[in-house]
């Protein structure tokens, strides 16, 4: 793995729901690990040689551990399968030290944290974090039924269990996740912090919109991507590199990124779904046909800048930054 790696042992495995195990990570040689903020994930060199993002689910004050929690998908291209069936306690990985794209606005005088299944890991972590120092915050957490909702047991234990509601899609009416009533709630000062399936995220931030939410009290993480890059009907295009003026042919069964690849030229990346960043790359001209999970609406209408792992153009031309 790149700079910023890390060499780390797997102390624990455990399954904390049906279909999902957690994963605390230690160092190989005993030394405390990088501080994290909550809400920070890492990248996590999976068995199967994949990359893959895993939010950091433990209470962020800790430096003896980092705690991953990985949910067996069925459509999984080699991740979280390799994970669950090759991973076990003892074995070594290679990790990238913590970064955060979905941090706490330290300008927030409230805190509304939404989790859809799996997307508890970084609202869990922001939870800890807030009680910690006393912030105001209301976790709403809802999954599809009892039995596939990971971490009940620590957070009926924990200190602010009390602002905590949990949701099952298959328990009775009255605890079901009231979204209209629950958007309602707008404030000044009150933010937002959603993560889940890409349905439960829609769902959430469409609300939240069409509630009156400003898109600067909103802040959210997918924490994976439906494959986007490739669709019927996809024409190919020219990218430019600006700094030699020479031009390279994207066809349409090919990403930029490969490409690129394919012409020599190397574009950093991890996830290569449209979802951590990592291959953020400036547009200087021609319109980007935005396929990612990653920047904002605002920043996708800007079109100065794209992820070329799974975005394309909508121009017969881009120039890019490289
Ligand atoms: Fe993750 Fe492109 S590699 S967004």
């Amino acid at each position: 793995m790149s700079a910023g790696s890390l060499d780390v042992r797997v102390a624990r495995k455990s399954v904390e729901a049906e279909g999902i195990c957690s994963f605390e990570l230690v160092s190989v040689d005993g030394a405390p690990l990088p501080s994290f903020s909550a809400g920070s994930h890492v990248d996590v060199r999976t068995p199967g040689g994949a990359t893959r993002q895993y939010s950091l689910c433990n209470d962020p004050r800790e430096t003896h551990r980092y705690l991953i929690a990985v949910l067996r998908d069925a459509a999984s291209r080699g991740g979280s399968l390799a994970m669950h069936e090759q991973l076990r306690e003892g074995d070594r990985l290679a990790i990238s030290t913590p970064k955060n794209h979905f941090a706490l606005d330290p300008a927030a005088r409230s805190h509304l944290l939404l989790a859809g299944g799996i997307g508890i890991t970084p609202l869990l972590c922001m939870a800890e974090r807030l009680a910690n120092v006393g912030a105001e915050f209301a976790l709403h957490y809802a999954a599809r039924s009892r039995a596939r909702m990971a971490f009940v047991e620590r957070i009926e234990r924990s200190a602010y269990a009390a602002r905590v509601q949990l949701h099952f899609d298959d328990g009775p009416a009255v605890q079901r996740l009231d979204l209209a009533k629950l958007l309602a709630g707008r404030a000044e000062g009150r933010h937002l912090y959603v993560c889940g399936p890409k349905g439960f995220m829609d769902a959430v931030l469409g609300g939240a919109r069409a509630a009156g939410w400003p898109e600067a009290q909103l802040h959210y993480e997918f924490f994976s991507a439906e494959p986007q890059a490739a669709r019927g009907g996809d024409a190919g295009f020219e990218v430019q590199l600006a700094s030699s003026g020479r031009i390279v042919t994207v066809p349409a069964d090919k990403t930029v990124v490969r490409a690129l690849a394919d012409a020599g030229v190397t574009v950093a990346t991890s996830c290569e779904q449209g979802v951590c960043g990592t291959c953020l790359t400036r547009v200087i001209e021609g319109r980007p046909d935005h396929r990612d999970l990653y920047l904002t609406p605002e920043e996708q209408a800007a079109g100065d800048q794209f992820l070329p792992c799974c975005s394309r153009a909508e121009s017969a031309r881009l120039v890019l930054d490289l």
